[in-house]
């Protein structure tokens, strides 16, 4: 799956599996195409996100991953797409609350960016994420499936 996005090029992709994951384990996301996910977040995000909904805004720089895989009735495993969140500087885009969205295929092909090449293809990251402003557009994910 790392693999597979890692051939986006993009500098995250290549690294997230290293990152901390605080999800306790892989859990379905309605809103990512009912896909099983699971959350990192970076060295630089991981002591904020890990806060939740204590978290107060996060520190520019912050990237948070969430790859994806689906499973088939029959067993079968597949890969998901890979959704990048990154908080970039106050002014980089107000309709986006700063954050960057990034959408990547698990053949690695970059669906789009916001501020980058395919930016319209992830407007909707945005709106449905802006719905949880005072989160600084994080929803965390379900108190069950939270790392200790
Ligand atoms: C319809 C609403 C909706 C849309 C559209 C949506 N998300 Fe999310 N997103 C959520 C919810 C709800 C969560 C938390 C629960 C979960 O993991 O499913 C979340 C979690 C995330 C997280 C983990 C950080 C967090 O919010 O706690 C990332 C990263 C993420 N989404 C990226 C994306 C990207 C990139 C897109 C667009 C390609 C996108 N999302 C589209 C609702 C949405």
């Amino acid at each position: 799956m790392a693999e597979g996005y890692a051939k986006s090029g993009n500098q995250w992709a290549a690294s997230y599996q290293g990152w901390r994951n605080v999800a306790a384990q892989p859990y379905v996301s309605d809103t990512h195409g009912a896909r099983y996910v699971n959350n990192y977040a970076n060295d630089i995000g991981a002591d904020n996100y890990a806060l939740f909904e204590e978290a107060g805004p996060a520190p520019v720089g912050t990237v948070l991953a969430k790859d994806s895989f689906t499973v088939t009735a029959g067993g079968r495993v597949g890969a998901g797409p890979l959704f990048l969140m990154e908080k970039m500087e106050a002014g980089f885009d107000p309709d986006t609350g700063d954050w960057r969205y990034t959408l990547i295929m698990p053949s690695g092909k970059v669906i789009g960016a916001t501020g980058g090449k395919g930016a319209a293809r992830v407007e909707f990251c945005a709106e449905c994420h802006l719905g949880v402003e005072e989160y600084d557009s994080r929803f965390f994910l379900d108190e069950e499936y939270r790392a200790q």
